[in-house]
């Protein structure tokens, strides 16, 4: 690409970050959807906090450690063009998923909880502990094990459907859902959206005010690069004051600092999906991550993440590896992944069962190459906006070089993660 085109000079933009990612210099990082790379910001980040809690001990309580549950979301409200005081942080998406699983009780007839085989399973996890309390989970199966088709989800919920908590892109194969279509649905039938977006945030621009879902949650260790113990959760403002989670704790009081005994008194916010108090390192950890984030903008990440997934695809499938991540880039995340089966010819068809690939995973680290393996899937492979052509090209001829050589026979065959 022409460094005097428009669209070059957007990458170069991007790129130029790359001095701000410490671990770029030494490591080609293609893992950005498992851990993305920290930014250099973290240092002076996690010194502030402790300078805080250092030099002004209690008092920095009031001077901004309480209220970052939303200042921190606010940032988020920016990169995901929601209502600002609409998201506040939380540990991770299990425990988001459990405050609005909190929300709702399960007597039939509208107690079914709709989601694909494919979700994350911390979710189903959540999930299926409500069967205890009455919900009756709705499974809908893979035909592939990659992908699920919209009109099979759209076709399982109905007026029995209380809420639909699905992933917005898949965790395995990148499968981007469509979301609108299955929002549309579920509130033609009277149902809620809980989307998860923990691999489509920081790399796949969506707007949660368009979107119009119910309830929406993430992470912070993907794509925005936050590192871990920030999660985020979103509710619609219209809905905020409908619920009264049954998850809870003294920050979703209405005046925490009363002290009021007996039962809660809901703040009239989004604060009354809190429980007690913030992880207040975790969110200084997060800032640095989610600032470049919203300065870059999801819009270029996600030009550079298209052209760069579609050429790993077409230099994969040239190098003999097969794709089983989904060929179109409007219906797949960030995330290319890879069976090299076909590299062993069909003898071997070990690439999806954990052996081959997981092996290959733990060669290419030893080259200082970082990407993972899920099976079922096979090699996740992931450009960020700091990733460069160089970088990808590298990983797959490594691939080709360790298989040739018989390198990753040296490895243990488990599933890495
Ligand atoms: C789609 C998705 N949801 C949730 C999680 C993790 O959930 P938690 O934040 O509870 O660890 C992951 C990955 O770690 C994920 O890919």
């Amino acid at each position: 690409m022409s460094a005097r085109t428009p669209a070059a000079a957007e990458e170069a933009a991007l790129l130029a970050r790359r001095a701000d990612f410490p671990i770029l210099a030494r490591t080609t990082y293609l893992i950005s959807h498992s851990l993305g790379a920290m930014p250099r910001g973290v240092f002076d980040s996690m010194q502030e906090y402790a300078r805080s809690w250092a030099e002004r001990g209690i008092r920095a309580w009031s001077e901004g450690w309480w209220a970052m549950s939303g200042s921190t979301g606010d940032v988020l409200c920016d990169i995901l063009d929601a209502e600002r005081g609409s998201i506040v942080m939380h540990q991770n998406v299990s425990v988001c998923q459990s405050v609005v699983a909190s929300c709702f009780d399960y007597r039939p007839p509208r107690n079914r909880i709709v989601y694909t085989s494919l979700n994350f399973p911390t979710v189903m996890y959540v999930w299926e502990a409500r069967v205890r309390e009455g919900a009756e989970i709705r499974e809908v199966p893979s035909p592939d094990g990659m992908t699920v088709p919209t009109e099979l989800l759209l076709d399982a919920i109905d007026e029995r459907t209380l809420l639909v908590p699905i992933s917005h892109v898949l965790y395995k194969s990148a499968f981007l859902q469509d979301a609108a279509a299955i929002v549309e649905k579920a509130h033609r039938v009277g149902a809620h959206v809980l989307l998860d977006c923990y691999q489509s945030a920081g790399t796949v621009p969506f707007s949660l005010r368009e979107l119009g879902v119910d309830f929406a949650c993430g992470g912070s260790v993907k794509w925005l690069c936050g590192g871990p113990g920030a999660g985020w959760l979103y509710v619609r403002p219209d809905l905020s004051e409908k619920f009264e989670p049954r998850v809870t704790g003294w920050m979703a009081h209405e005046a925490p600092f009363d002290f009021v005994p007996g039962p809660i008194r809901y703040a009239k916010s989004t604060y009354r999906y809190l429980h007690g108090s913030p992880g207040v390192p975790a969110m200084f950890a997060a800032l640095p991550g989610y600032r470049t984030i919203r300065e870059l903008g999801t819009a270029a990440i996600r030009r550079k993440s298209v052209r760069q997934t579609e050429l790993l695809r077409e230099e994969a499938l040239a190098r003999g590896l097969r794709v089983t991540s989904p060929p179109d880039p409007a219906r797949r995340g960030g995330t290319i992944t890879l069976d090299p089966a076909p590299l062993l010819g069909g003898a071997a068809a070990k690439g999806q069962d954990g052996r081959l690939g997981a092996a290959i995973v733990q060669a290419l680290a030893a080259r200082e190459i970082l990407v993972d393996f899920r099976p079922g899937a096979g090699i996740r492979v992931s450009p960020h906006f700091y990733s460069t052509d160089d970088e990808l090209l590298a990983c797959l001829d490594a691939i080709g070089d360790i298989v040739r050589r018989r390198e990753h026979e040296r490895f243990a065959t488990g599933v890495s993660y």
